[in-house]
């Protein structure tokens, strides 16, 4: 028997599992975020014990997901965490840029409480939605002693946020933790543990700049016939930060390289990560660009994004 207690935070941001489509056969037609996050949790199992209280942060379908709604998430999450009652936060959010959201919280929070980011591949008034099971199964993570840390709970399964990946544009079980493998699985609201929680070297939320002053970091990326012209643009444009999606062990090409490499040498900070979904960048005492270890580039970015900020 398990021991689950406390209040459980959840805040809305949109996204699918807020979806509303006209028909319920339609799974793609639809509008995200459009249902109120105390909608969703009506009727929803939670925890013996467990009170929930939900909070509308944004609604938005999260392809728009940009620093200011970052910025309002982290300020309400660090603003829960810090109550004596609350004993984990859940956060509602459109799949598709679900995992930069979750690395960027486990970069500012590294909460010693869960902070658990769920959505849905289907809307909410689908016939048969995934949404409902997903935030009950967050909650169960959110209200259990063993989670800790930022993850996403999706179809059943626990990601750290440093590993997660949306792998799937369609199926419901859409997210990876790649070679890494996922924290654990939730079972009938039970947690079945594999592995340690990541921590996090955090920077905490309060020592964050006004978002319109974080620092612009650009994704590039290597493919056959890559050029330099778009790293030239970016420089010229006042970009602080490159990353660049090479290709397998985060090559890059002849011309795209000298491009990078001009752009450090003015200032511009660049990181090499990989295109490949599995695998990490496996640097080398040549590398001329630093390696992003162990980031996609788009975590690479985020990480970039708050190693530049003042
Ligand atoms: C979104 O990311 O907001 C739309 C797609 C989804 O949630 O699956």
């Amino acid at each position: 028997m398990q021991v689950t207690a406390g209040k459980i935070v959840v805040l809305g941001t949109g996204g699918t599992i807020a979806g509303r489509a006209a028909s319920a056969a339609d799974n793609v037609g639809y509008r995200a975020g459009e249902v109120a996050v105390d909608e969703l949790l009506r009727g929803l199992p939670v925890p013996p014990g467990t009170r929930l209280h939900a909070e509308q942060v944004a609604q938005i379908d999260s392809k728009d997901m940009d620093f200011a709604v970052w910025a309002t998430l982290a300020g309400r999450c660090a603003h829960w965490l810090a109550q004596d009652d609350v004993a984990g936060i859940v956060v509602t959010h459109g799949t598709d840029t679900m995992e930069e959201t979750a690395y960027f919280l486990h970069c500012v929070l590294g909460p010693a409480k869960p902070v658990v980011l769920t959505g849905a591949m289907r809307p909410a008034t689908s016939a048969a939605p995934d949404g409902p099971q997903n935030l009950a199964d967050a909650i169960a993570v959110a209200a259990d002693p063993q989670a800790r840390g930022t993850c996403v709970v999706f179809a059943g399964t626990v990601h750290g946020a440093p590993d997660v990946q949306k792998v799937h544009s369609y199926r419901i079980d859409a997210f990876s933790s790649g070679d890494a493998g996922p924290l654990a699985y939730v079972e009938e609201g039970r947690l079945r543990v594999l592995r340690a929680w990541p921590g996090a070297d955090s920077r905490a939320v309060p020592t964050l700049p006004r978002p319109a002053g974080w620092p612009r970091v650009e994704i590039v990326m290597n493919h056959a016939g890559a050029g330099r012209a778009i790293v030239d643009a970016l420089v010229r444009d006042g970009v602080a930060g490159l990353v660049v999606a090479g290709t397998g062990n985060g090559t890059v090409n002849h011309a795209l390289e000298a491009g990078l490499l001009e752009a450090q040498q003015h200032g511009v900070a660049v990181r090499r990560a990989s295109r490949c979904a599995q695998g990490r960048v496996l640097p080398s005492p040549a590398d001329r660009l630093p390696a992003a270890v162990g980031l996609s580039p788009v975590k690479a970015r985020i990480a970039l994004m708050l190693e530049l900020m003042p």
